[in-house]
């Protein structure tokens, strides 16, 4: 692929994937910009997938940019919501391309948070095996995680992102202009990915985010930036090295085998993704102090600025039994057995399974 082309004070960070490579462009106004759309593959069709939020604040915006590229452009609104990643969403968006005729080099272009992302990522990757796409992510979360390393997928009533394909987007374009429409709710669950890369990866970050948590909460631009930039190395740099998780990659799930459980547990969309996260990582930051394994004041210090962002600290009271078998579903289990990503010192994790008596004084301790 061509190098974009991008203003000087763009940001961009390049995933090392060979002959997938692409990058993410992180910047100001990019919607609108045509240098942030230079250089993607010419068709006659693409498809701007959206929903029915995203779509009425930005769907024009993006649709004037693309028009000059694409002489048959079209818009699909899904419905919004983590109870609509389903296979209902998903055939949506094929009947859509079925009765439209878009050929196999139709550009999809997901608008819109980690839900539009990862359903537009797997109809994508469907349909007549595989069609183009770029992901404009309009959340924080979708722009600090879920839009890069190509994980796409739909939720199972049994399991959350358990149907779902690995398919690499051509282009992620960041426009951080659109973080100031997002709900303060959205805001929040999207900082308990940031903080997530602190633990796993770069303990500076962490002491960044503790020192500019204010300023993120405000939504200052310059702070915004930096976070989505810094994340997005982070995340590009462990994707590089391990783009099918079969090993590093888990890393990124730090928090995620507690919080699917919640998830799917209460019913996918009761509580968001990150704040499930966020309070994943204080049981999973626990579980790896009662392991013996992390510092109990470095677990505490995760604690407090998970509650200083604003998430909840206590899961909801499934049972321990509930949050047991729920977790035996994760991908990451082997055999039956649940494998956790736990921190060994604040930068640094692994992936370790833990006697269930332990795991359920974690429960204990932290649910309502
Ligand atoms: N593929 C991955 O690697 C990966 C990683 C992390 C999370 N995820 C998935 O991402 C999903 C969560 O994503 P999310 O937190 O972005 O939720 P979401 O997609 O549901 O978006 C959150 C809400 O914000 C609205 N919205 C989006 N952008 C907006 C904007 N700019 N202004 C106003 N409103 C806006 C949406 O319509 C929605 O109501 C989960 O399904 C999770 O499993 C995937």
């Amino acid at each position: 692929m061509a190098d974009t082309v991008v203003d000087r004070n763009d940001i961009r960070v390049p995933i090392e994937l060979g002959d997938r490579r692409y990058d993410i462009l992180i910047g100001s106004n990019l919607l609108a910009r045509p240098s942030a759309w230079a250089g993607l593959p010419k068709a006659s069709s693409a498809v701007i997938v959206s929903n029915t939020t995203v779509a009425a604040l930005y769907a024009s915006r993006l649709k004037a940019a693309l028009a000059p590229l694409y002489p048959n452009l079209q818009v699909i609104e899904l419905p919004d919501g983590e109870a609509h990643k389903d296979w209902a969403t998903l055939n949506q968006i094929l009947t859509h391309l079925l009765e439209a005729a878009c050929d196999r080099k139709t550009v999809l272009f997901a608008l819109g948070g980690g839900v539009v992302g990862d359903v537009t990522g797997f109809a994508a990757a469907c349909y007549m095996r595989g069609v183009p796409f770029v992901q404009v992510p309009t959340t924080l979360l979708a722009q600090v995680d879920s839009s890069v390393g190509g994980k796409t997928a739909i939720n199972h009533p049994l399991g959350k992102n358990m149907i779902g394909a690995f398919y690499q987007p051509l282009r992620v374009v960041a426009d951080l202009d659109t973080l100031q429409s997002l709900p303060p709710r959205e805001l929040v669950a999207g900082l308990a990915e940031v903080i997530k890369y602190g633990p796993i990866a770069d303990e500076t970050f962490l002491g960044w985010i503790e020192d500019h948590l204010g300023a993120l909460l405000a939504r200052d631009p310059a702070a915004l930036a930096y976070a989505v930039q810094r994340s997005c190395e982070i995340k590009a740099r462990i994707v590089g090295q391990d783009e099918r998780e079969a090993g590093v990659r888990a890393h990124l799930n730090f928090g995620h085998t507690f919080g699917h459980a919640i998830e799917t547990g209460l019913g996918h969309g009761e509580w968001l993704h990150g704040e499930a996260v966020g309070c994943g990582m204080v049981m999973a930051a626990d579980l790896s102090a009662r392991l013996g394994l992390l510092p109990v004041a470095q677990a505490e210090r995760l604690t407090r600025l998970i509650h200083a962002a604003g998430l909840r600290l206590k899961g909801p009271s499934l049972g321990a039994d509930r949050y047991l078998e729920l977790m035996r579903h994760d991908k990451k289990s082997e055999g039956g057995e649940i494998r956790f990503v736990v921190i060994e010192s604040l930068g640094r994790a692994a992936v370790r399974p833990a006697p269930d008596a332990l795991v359920r004084q974690v429960i204990a301790a932290h649910t309502a």
